[in-house]
């Protein structure tokens, strides 16, 4: 199948950004304020562009993790050009790009609406599990063992975080921990870090992502502590459904249930540490 005439899909251009963040946020996905801007710098080339003549009519993201491992998100059509075949052309064509732009063997992730996971099935993704968004109205307790970062200092967060995400993505993960607005809190027993998490400001409160840590007890300390620097903000954490004891924190913490997406691979899924992630970074990119 080719595309209608007049359509193209290209990459997106830098000024295209933010009508993609915007049909995002129409959606309900409640984009954190710089989630875009910092996927694009750390990857411009994941960002492509359906277009009908010169204007933007749909897109979607083909993130490469220094070409290790890859996330597909942000996928949208234009609400009035939907159900008409556009989708799937789309699709398809970021699927192909984004295999070719990794190692060969590259498992790629995405995180799907579930009314949508048997279209990506056939394209060749394998349901991992869910992962369930949990929302309410931020009320935590300081604990003075927390610690911000950067007295947790970045070589410290970046290792920990490898053991809970499938390549190191160092240049992503500077710019998600130093973005504007944005709390990050970290926790030592001994020497070793136990557990970190960042909560960053979205369109609407904020959100928790990612927040990974060695067990409950820690997790519950660390968002605890995300929380009571945001106190009365409306709040969402995206946990693993298989983290029962994640599961059980978001009701502890008076959140509930609002959404879920389903996390799904293609090639082979990460071996990942569940019980330890408490928190997805994000639904977009990983
Ligand atoms: C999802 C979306 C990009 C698809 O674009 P589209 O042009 O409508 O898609 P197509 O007409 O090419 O259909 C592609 C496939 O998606 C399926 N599909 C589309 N919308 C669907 C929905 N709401 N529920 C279930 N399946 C849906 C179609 O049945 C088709 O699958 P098939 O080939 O097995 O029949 C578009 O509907 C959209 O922007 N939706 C809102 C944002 C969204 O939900 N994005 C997906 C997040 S995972």
């Amino acid at each position: 199948m080719s595309l209608p005439p007049a359509f193209t899909i290209a990459p997106m251009r830098a000024d295209e950004v933010p009508i993609l963040e915007e049909w995002a946020a129409q959606e309900g996905w409640n984009p954190g304020l710089a989630d875009l801007a910092i996927a694009h710098a750390v990857d411009p080339d994941a960002f492509i562009a359906l277009r009908q003549g010169g204007e933007l009519v749909g897109g979607g993201t083909i993130f490469s993790y220094s070409a290790g491992f890859g996330f597909m998100g942000l996928f949208i059509i234009r609400a009035d050009l939907r159900g008409g075949g556009l989708g799937a052309q789309l699709w398809h064509h970021r699927l192909n790009l984004l295999r070719r732009r990794l190692v060969p063997g590259a498992s790629i992730g995405m995180d799907g609406v579930f009314a949508m996971a048997p279209f990506y099935e056939k394209g060749g993704f394998r349901l991992a599990h869910r992962d369930l968004r949990f929302e309410g109205v931020a009320h935590g307790v300081t604990d003075p063992a927390i610690q911000a970062y950067p007295e947790i200092s970045f070589a410290e967060i970046e290792t920990y975080d490898h053991r809970f995400f499938p390549v190191s993505r160092a240049a992503f993960l500077l710019r998600w921990l130093e973005q504007p607005g944005a709390h990050v809190r970290g926790l030592r027993q001994g020497d070793s870090v136990v557990g970190y998490g960042v909560a960053r400001p979205c369109r609407s409160g904020f959100k928790l992502g990612p927040v990974f840590a060695d067990n409950p007890a820690s997790a519950e300390r660390l968002i605890g502590s995300l929380l009571a620097a945001i106190p009365g903000e409306k709040v969402a954490l995206d946990i693993p459904e298989p983290n029962g004891a994640g599961l059980e924190l978001a009701a502890k913490f008076g959140l509930t249930q609002s959404f879920g997406c389903a996390r799904m691979y293609h090639g082979p899924a990460p071996d990942l540490p569940l019980d330890g992630i408490f928190g997805v970074t994000s639904f977009e990119f990983g």
